[in-house]
């Protein structure tokens, strides 16, 4: 007998789908996987504005294959010059349904992110006025600050006083991997949520340095240690309503990630599902992976669950060392292993 699992369509709230010639290599995996996706601004240039925003939309839909459904969502890229009124413009006119605020230099494309969160405190007060999702890269860039502790001390001296300043705006603490992260989410009020990665869930920091370095577990906001690790699989499978599914994936051609200054960023997209499958049932809570994958998104943003369901076989899958993307190379999580649960198509 084959054991299965069923669950309503999952959406995924943070991916790079990247663009150009690489997109339509890359989109299929996350429409394969997802109904819908939020999809992250920072491409060179960045999304700034609604009309940049629409026709990316547009190119995206375009690599979606036929016999797929899938549904883009948008977000726009947070600078210190973006007006309030035209971020509250595009966002009725439905080109975006979040914004997102990079702290400059804190990572892939964040160059012409924000350089002071109180620069842009007039768009933040319109969104909170709107009901317009705020999406945040936590993490200081402070040379000098330990690139470990670089999400815990944006949250002392960032994001705490932001909430307090902003208690109706809604907040996404994407791809959290601290404890402190967990709980400053736990702490705050309905309106601030967070997204977790599954390699947040899988990895700790010596998987960067395991007999040698290895570009592939590199990602931003780094791993950091086991304690954090196992706080973020018992947030992710606890059932709080405020913690879903986001997978960041973020393909790097391999010859970028394997160089002397590599790039940050894990592509998880292929098998994004199995992946936190797996933690979950590690976490003996296979009952609670549909709430983090399929509806605690939703009601968050304020937005229906999906209709249709994907089913899981309890099967061996086995991860290729290798995926192409037009006529790149990319080395995707998991690479050479195998898994224990099938998306069934
Ligand atoms: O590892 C990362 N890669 N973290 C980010 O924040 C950006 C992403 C990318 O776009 O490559
Ligand atoms: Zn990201």
């Amino acid at each position: 007998m084959t054991t299965t699992l069923t669950i309503r369509r999952p959406d995924d709230w943070h991916v790079h789908l990247r663009d150009g010639a690489l997109l339509a290599g890359i989109v299929p995996h996350t429409a394969r996987q997802f109904a819908r996706a939020i999809v992250m601004p920072n491409l060179s240039p960045p999304m700034t504005d609604a009309a940049g925003v629409l026709a990316y939309r547009a190119r995206i839909l375009a690599a979606v294959p036929s016999d797929l459904e899938f549904e883009p969502l948008m977000t726009l890229y947070l600078t210190d010059e973006t007006d309030a009124d035209q971020v509250a413009r595009g966002y009725a006119e439905r080109a975006y349904v979040a914004a997102k605020l990079y702290p400059a230099h804190a990572t892939t494309g964040s160059a012409r992110g924000v350089t002071d969160v109180a620069r842009i405190m007039p768009v933040l007060e319109r969104m909170q006025a709107i009901g317009m999702p705020l999406l945040i890269h936590g993490e200081v860039t402070e040379a000098h600050i330990d690139i470990f502790d670089r999400e815990a001390v944006f949250i002392e001296r960032t994001l705490a006083p932001l909430v307090a300043a902003l208690p109706a705006l809604k907040v996404v603490f994407e791809h959290v991997t601290t404890r402190e992260a967990v709980q400053f989410v736990m702490d705050a009020g309905a309106q601030v949520a967070a997204t977790i990665t599954p390699q947040h869930l899988h990895i700790n920091r010596n998987a960067m340095f395991l007999g040698g370095i290895r570009p592939h577990a590199y990602c931003l906001p780094v791993a950091k240690r086991e304690e954090h690790r196992l706080a973020l699989r018992a947030a992710a499978t606890s059932g709080n309503p405020k913690f879903f599914l986001g997978s960041d994936s973020a393909p790097h051609d391999r010859r970028l990630k394997e160089a002397a200054c590599g790039c940050a960023g894990i592509f998880n997209a292929p098998f994004a599902l199995e992946s936190y499958l797996a933690v979950f049932e590690e976490e003996a809570a296979l009952a609670r992976f549909e709430g983090f994958a399929s509806e605690h998104g939703p009601r968050f943003y304020g937005l229906p669950l999906n209709a249709g369901t994907v089913t899981f076989e309890k099967a061996a899958v086995k991860v290729p060392e290798v995926i192409q993307a037009d006529d790149t190379a990319l080395v995707p999580f998991h690479a050479g292993e195998t898994l224990n649960w099938r998306l069934l198509s």
